[in-house]
């Protein structure tokens, strides 16, 4: 068994967003921080950071917010931003305020374009966000994509031959699946993550895309209950299914 990561209870509070180091330690002193019912009065004690916190620890008889390392499942809804730094809305914006001054901060596993909607993931773990999005691990992406103009019947082949070039672009894309599901729709699978791959793939074939959803990551599918904007906070288990 690996060993629990240890913090100091005014830094960990501290990282979970609940106030600068002063206010936690007001808030500790205060006898509003409770593990297992009892009141914690030493902000420097050291608490074991494990995934079953907020059982144990508990704010005002809240429990606390999960601790690092945390992955939540989005459906994204449209015209939000996954880019911290871009102008907008933001897919953050939809989450607790608390959550958006966490320390180590959550990022979108890779980015949907602020018109894309759907499955999107978001962590704070650093090698779990790189193993998801390392072209050496091919995990598969599947969009549903409303076009334009009728298929032409020449993009399953042309997706799947592993020599398609996008405009600007000097290797030529990995093969990627096509499932027609009708004449202007269709499913398209892919491993990679370039700037705007789907989109400029059908713009490869003279088609535009209109609606662009994505509906899995890897073994992760969206599930149907949840509604654009809301997340749910997976196990490690469950985000591990993204490898399977
Ligand atoms: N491909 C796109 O063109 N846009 C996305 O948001 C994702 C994949």
């Amino acid at each position: 068994m690996t060993k629990a990561l240890m913090a100091r209870l005014d830094r960990l509070l501290a990282n979970l967003g609940y106030g600068a180091r002063r206010e936690v330690q007001a808030l500790v002193a205060s006898g509003k921080v409770t593990f297992d019912g009892v009141p914690l009065k030493d902000a420097g004690k050291r608490i074991a950071v494990t995934a079953d916190l907020p059982q144990h620890l508990m704010i005002r008889g809240v429990p606390v917010d999960p601790p690092a390392p945390l992955v939540l499942l989005m459906n994204k809804p449209l015209g939000v931003v996954c880019s911290h730094r871009e102008d907008g809305a933001k897919i953050y914006d939809l989450l607790p305020r608390r959550w958006q001054i966490r320390d180590p901060a959550l990022s979108s596993v890779g980015r949907l374009d602020k018109d894309t909607s759907g499955l999107l993931l978001i962590t704070d773990d650093g090698d779990f966000l790189h193993r998801v999005i390392s072209p050496k691990r091919h995990v598969e992406k599947t969009y549903l994509a409303s076009l334009d103009r009728p298929l032409s019947g020449k993009e399953g082949e042309a997706f799947a031959s592993g020599t398609l070039m996008l405009e600007g672009e000097e290797k030529p894309l990995l093969p990627a699946s096509l499932d027609v599901v009708d004449e202007k729709t269709a499913r398209l699978t892919i491993t990679e993550g370039r700037y705007h791959q789907v989109r400029r793939m059908f713009a490869a074939m003279d088609n535009h895309v209109v609606a662009l959803h994505r509906e899995r990551i890897g073994g992760i599918t969206l599930p149907g209950d949840l509604e654009p904007g809301k997340h749910r906070i997976l196990t490690t288990q469950e985000a591990e299914q993204v490898f399977s």
